[in-house]
Order: C-alpha cells, then sequence, then structure tokens
C-alpha cells in the first residue's frame, strides 16, 4: 500500500469538472511528479489534497489513515506539509525567526519541559539545523529580513517552513517558478536529499528539473490524469507529446 494515495477525487466549479476522477499514490522516498498544461488542473488538485479545497468525492489517506476530511493543519499533523506557490513566509522578520516560528508551531509544549535558558538555546539549535537542512546558513543570512533574500533562497526558508512539521509526505506546488537555472539546480538538489527521508509529490512546469527528479510522472489535462510512467515511458508517449505539441514547456498558472 502507498504511503499516500488520493483515489477517485472529483472537484467541479459549477459545471466545470477541474479534477474528474483522478488517482495518484506516492510510496516512501519516491518523487512522483504531476505536470499539465496550464488549467489543467494542478493547483485544484493541490488544495484538494492539502484540505483547503472540500473534494466533492474521493478518498484521500495518508500512512493508512483517512485525512479526506481533515481540516488542512490536521492533514499537515498527521504528516503532509505542503509548501506554496507563493512562498509562505513572514517577510517583515529574520530568517532565524521565521524558522524558530515553524519549530515552535510544530513543537510547542515539547519546549516547556526545559527550563527558560535552555528553552531558547534548544530552539536556536533546532532553528539553525533546520535551516542548514535547505542550505540556509551563516549569521549575516540567518539575521537578515527573510524578504530581502533573492527570491531562490525564500523559496528554500519555505521548504524548512514545511520541513519543521517533519512530514512523511512533501507536496511541492511549483517549488521552481521564477528560479534562473543556478537556484533551479540548488533545489534539484535540495530535493534530492529530502526524497531519502520522505515521499513527494512534486507539481513542476520545468519539464528538466521534473526529468532529472521523478520516479514517476503522471500527466493531467482537463482534470484527468491521461497517462502515468516513468520518465522515459513519458518522454516517449506519443498522447504526451500531443499535449505539448508546440509549447516548449508545460505553462504554470
Ligand atoms: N475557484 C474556482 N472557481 C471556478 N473555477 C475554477 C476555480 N479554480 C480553478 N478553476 C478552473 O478550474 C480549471 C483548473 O484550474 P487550475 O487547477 O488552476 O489549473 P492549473 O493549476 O493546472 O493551471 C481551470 O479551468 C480554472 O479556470
Ligand atoms: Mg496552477
Amino acid at each position: 500500500m502507498s504511503l499516500f494515495s488520493a483515489t477517485g477525487l472529483v472537484k467541479s466549479f459549477h459545471s466545470l469538472r477541474a479534477t474528474d476522477n483522478v488517482d495518484i499514490s506516492v510510496n516512501a522516498n519516491e518523487v512522483h511528479a504531476l505536470i499539465g498544461p496550464n488549467g489543467a488542473g494542478k493547483s485544484t488538485l493541490v488544495n484538494l489534497i492539502s484540505g483547503l479545497l472540500p473534494v466533492d468525492a474521493g478518498l484521500i489517506t495518508l500512512d493508512g489513515q483517512d485525512i479526506t476530511r481533515l481540516k488542512a493543519h490536521e492533514r499537515v499533523h498527521a504528516g503532509l506539509s505542503r509548501c506554496f506557490q507563493v512562498t509562505n513566509l513572514f517577510k517583515e522578520i529574520s530568517v532565524i525567526d521565521n524558522l524558530r516560528l515553524a519549530i515552535q508551531a510544530h513543537e510547542g509544549n515539547n519546549f516547556k519541559v526545559f527550563g527558560v535558558r535552555n528553552h531558547e538555546a534548544a530552539l536556536n539549535e533546532k532553528a539553525r539545523a533546520l535551516g542548514a537542512k535547505v542550505g540556509i546558513e551563516g549569521e549575516s543570512v540567518l539575521n537578515s529580513m527573510a524578504g530581502s533574500l533573492p527570491h531562490g533562497a525564500q523559496r528554500q526558508l519555505d521548504i524548512a517552513l514545511a520541513l519543521a512539521a517533519n512530514p512523511k509526505v512533501l507536496l511541492l506546488d511549483e517549488p521552481m517558478a521564477g528560479m534562473g537555472p543556478d537556484e533551479s539546480a540548488r533545489v534539484v538538489e535540495l530535493i534530492k536529499g529530502l526524497r531519502q527521508h520522505m515521499a513527494i509529490l512534486l507539481i513542476e512546469h520545468d519539464m528538466e528539473a521534473v526529468f532529472q527528479l521523478a520516479d514517476r510522472i503522471s500527466v493531467l489535462v482537463y482534470g484527468k490524469v491521461i497517462t502515468s510512467g516513468t520518465v522515459d515511458q513519458i518522454r516517449n508517449d506519443p498522447k504526451v507529446q500531443e499535449v505539448y505539441l508546440g509549447s516548449e514547456t508545460v505553462a504554470h498558472g
């Protein structure tokens, strides 16, 4: 059984079926990429999975638990974290404070067993370790205002905030959006490291990144998964070539 699975997901907006009976699963240590042209229903699917939108029909399970009706924060608690297409950071406070807040949000009371001074030291240490996991380190970076970091570093910090919850499954919604080639390459390496510890569902329009990372790719068109397979299978699938004919990469939106 897959660590994460969604089966028979349906979501309509008035007469439009944005999600039309979608099945998608992710195994431990697997990167399953979801691609599809603009308007295919990628963001809707992410919102259904993360709990920001209620499903019309279908079942979502995480590690054997039915999470279909859980609220977004309850899913995070159950082990499903999401990074947003638009970053989720507090831009007006420092990087280290963003990290500290994320840890406190998930560990809250655990820290209270320490004395006040130990609490501070333990929290700082955890915050630094969390930043280091995504390559955010060094005093000057940690003490800068989050909003002043380059775009790529803000996305890395955003991933760190999602990791604070110790997810079993990480949902990445276009993590390379708006990045230059160097920044994208760094995030590709970061995701390769993360997959040692968790399952990853990657929604991404950067095909080069998807081909480097994915164990499996599913292609969404008009709300339906039209095909799933390995990188080679998807590259050579005539149905996929037809969908992308004339467009260089998958559009994002
Ligand atoms: N809240 C909404 N109300 C009405 N239609 C929506 C809503 N969200 C998305 N849609 C429609 O659902 C379809 C899929 O959109 P979306 O999930 O954003 O696709 P993608 O992320 O793949 O570009 C589009 O036709 C879009 O216009
Ligand atoms: Mg979208």
